[in-house]
């Protein structure tokens, strides 16, 4: 089945409009129903359109026909919700041409591959031959360049390289890339810093943006590594019986600055995780007895589905983007 007929769109037009409104695209993470449903209600609440992304890891962990048809029942759970807002499912951190291929037989209709890790020339012909491949089925490709400090899928970095602008412009002219992740200053996971105590995170790197921008002008860019990592959500969790240390986030200011430049999708996943595991935490610490999964499931899906909003609304400023 393609992507069209599962009801999914690939991410041309949602970035062009992204472009020219001055505002990015939620790419959510999602590995199970809850946080679909706490998305696709999220992003019909506020009339967003969304990315859903999957990772190699979800894949691994939810079977891709399952992934597939849950994307599928998104957009008619969106539509049953009122609201028929335009949703991709998108492959996070492709990391070869063969999964790539799969995910786009599988019904994706867009994909990252990753070749950040390989030389520049290498990075290139990998991505080129994705490009080549994911086009001739309307299926929109995302590229990167520049790598970012902390774990991609299993491939860690100790420190940032930041992508050098002066190569932009000749990688998305020789791939034929959609839009292109690039490494200001952001990375992943829920330790992004290491500041002490009173100390301030360092600044995104604007400087890159601004000069990657003059460079490709019009051109869509994705940041990766945008959680901002809530201290009150961080507190809740250590409150009831969690252990997490020295966690730091990206400021929510400076992602609602990236989202008004040509940063048309920015990626949130850990945020999500330390929500819900706050939600369960405290229904399990206060309620011992309990064992009935909807009952600590559902309302970490409604904290999520809070934090999402409140992402649209006030950081990416996605929401009534819909008709
Ligand atoms: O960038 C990675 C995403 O947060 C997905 O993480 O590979 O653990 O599913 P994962
Ligand atoms: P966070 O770990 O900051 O949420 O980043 C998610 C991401 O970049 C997924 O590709
Ligand atoms: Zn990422």
């Amino acid at each position: 089945m393609t992507y069209k007929e599962l009801g999914l769109v690939n991410t041309r037009e949602m970035f062009k409009k992204a472009m020219a409104g001055k505002y990015a695209i939620p790419a959510f993470n999602f590995n199970n129903l809850e946080q679909l449903q706490a998305i696709i209600m999220a992003c019909v609440e506020t009339k967003s359109p969304v990315i859903l992304q999957v990772s190699s890891g979800a894949r691994k962990y939810a079977n891709q026909n399952l992934l597939k048809n849950m994307a599928k029942g998104a957009t008619e759970y969106a539509h049953e919700l009122g609201c028929d807002i335009p949703i991709v499912l998108h492959l996070d951190h492709g990391d070869s041409f063969e999964l790539c291929k799969s995910c786009i037989e599988t019904g994706f209709s867009s994909v990252m591959i990753d070749g950040s890790h390989l030389s520049y020339e290498e990075n290139i012909a990998l991505t080129k031959k994705v490009v080549d491949y994911a086009h001739q089925f309307d299926v929109t490709v995302e590229g990167e360049l520049g790598v970012l400090a902390g774990i991609e899928d299993e491939v860690s970095a100790e420190k940032h390289t930041y992508t050098r602008p002066e190569e932009v412009e000749d990688f998305v002219k020789r791939t034929g890339v959609d839009s292109l992740a690039i490494s200001i200053g952001t990375s992943h996971g829920a330790f992004k810093f290491k500041v002490k105590p009173g100390e301030a995170i360092p600044p995104l790197r604007f400087d890159i943006l601004e000069e990657v921008e003059k460079r490709i002008p019009g051109f869509p860019i994705v940041l990766h590594g945008s959680s901002s990592v809530p201290q009150d959500i961080v507190a809740e969790i250590n409150q009831y019986g969690g252990k997490i240390e020295n966690s730091a986030g990206v400021p929510e200011d400076q992602l609602r600055r990236a989202a008004t430049s040509a940063v048309c999708k920015i990626n949130i996943d850990s945020d999500g995780r330390l929500a819900m595991t706050a939600a369960v935490r405290k229904v399990l610490a206060e309620n011992p007895g309990e064992f009935d999964p909807r009952k600590y499931l559902g309302p970490a899906r409604e904290k999520l589905k809070e934090l999402y909003k409140h992402k649209i609304i006030n950081v990416l400023g996605s929401a009534n983007r819909v008709e």
